[in-house]
């Protein structure tokens, strides 16, 4: 006699549980919402973690109480009567109604006064405000109050509240990084707030977290969080011109630029003929450590690889330029890397 086939589906099954439950034992999760470094993210936690041990307890005791009711009044061989029925008991009915709805009222109270608390616009000289722009794919950021313009890797001070004004201009995207905050969308035709502070200096990893289309998955961003010595340097920095190479294969490189279609989507302030918008700007390009959303690290090699296909590199976006030769894109990576 054969045993009993098992189902198809058991295999499938077991492996999609453990992909889950071991999922939870990774050391390296830089996006982990559970372990918030500021204290935005942190009220948010304060409210998540009761809720869920509140909503664990209950799965247990109903669970429990529906697995040992179902075992205790199984049909048994030959048996005929059914247990007594309950259906118009009252005190039950008012009881089970009363309950969850205490119980959800309980749950209710803290969830809004944390909403409206996270919503409020941060007081003080000392919030920086920027204006985060969505696009397919990338982000852009204007310090408003520093006359600042950066992309991808948002730089801000420790110990202070940033309040981001978010745009878009396509599609709808959505600014996350767990460990700073919780997420907001970036609506067309609105204006979305979120605030946002680190409580250490360090890198916060985070992503675009509302499906934008084919490079979705491209649209990475960090969040550099320094000591407000450190930022105001960066300020500095970003808010000086370029400064143009005048000679070598860089100053070959920057008449390769702006002779060629990279001037209609780039800006490098300093330049007569850069002032694009289309495409971040490039003036500090190599104060970044990545580009391309934040996908590649930015280095020589990958650099080359994007300027000879920027299509494999990012499917869909809008650098869709002529085949450029290796001697161009050694000038112009050159060029690029001048660019402090
Ligand atoms: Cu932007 Cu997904």
């Amino acid at each position: 006699m054969r045993s009993k086939p098992r189902s198809r589906w058991s295999v499938p099954a077991a492996v999609s549980t453990l992909t889950f439950l071991l999922a939870a034992c990774v050391q390296n999760a830089p996006q982990d919402a559970l372990k918030p470094e500021g204290p935005i993210a942190r009220q948010i936690d304060g409210l998540f973690k009761p809720v869920f041990w509140i909503a664990a307890v209950i799965f247990v005791i109903v669970e429990g109480a529906l697995v040992s009711l179902a075992w205790r009044f199984r049909a048994k061989r030959g048996a005929e009567e059914t247990p007594p029925q309950l259906h118009g008991h009252q005190k039950l009915e008012i009881a089970w109604t009363l309950a969850p709805a205490l119980l959800l009222a309980g749950i209710a109270v803290p969830t809004v006064i944390t909403i409206w608390d996270l919503a409020e616009e941060p007081k003080g000289a000392d919030v920086v405000n920027v204006q985060v722009v969505g696009h397919q794919w990338w982000w852009e950021y204007n310090y408003t109050d520093l006359g600042v313009t950066a992309a991808n890797e948002l730089h801000i001070p420790t110990g202070k509240t940033v309040r981001l004004q978010l745009e878009s201009a396509d599609v709808i995207h959505s600014f996350w990084v767990p460990k700073l905050a919780g997420k907001q969308d970036l609506v067309p035709g609105r204006k979305n707030f979120m605030n946002l502070e680190a409580d250490t200096p360090g890198t916060y990893f985070g992503q675009c977290a509302e499906f934008c289309s084919l490079s979705h998955a491209n649209m990475r961003l960090r969040v550099i969080a320094e000591s407000p010595a450190a930022f105001d340097g960066w300020v500095a920095g970003q808010k000086a011109d370029a400064v143009l190479p005048t000679a070598g294969q860089a100053q070959a490189g920057m008449q390769e630029f702006l002779s060629n279609v990279c001037i209609q989507c780039h800006s490098i302030r300093g330049t007569k003929a850069s002032f694009g918008k289309v495409g971040p700007d490039l003036t500090h390009f190599m104060s970044r450590g990545t580009f391309g959303g934040a996908t590649y690290d930015n280095t020589p090699e990958n650099l080359r690889n994007w300027l000879r296909d920027p299509q494999a590199a990012k499917p869909g976006n809008k650098m869709v330029i002529p085949k450029l030769t290796e001697e161009q894109i050694a000038k112009l990576v050159a060029f690029l890397r001048s660019l402090k």
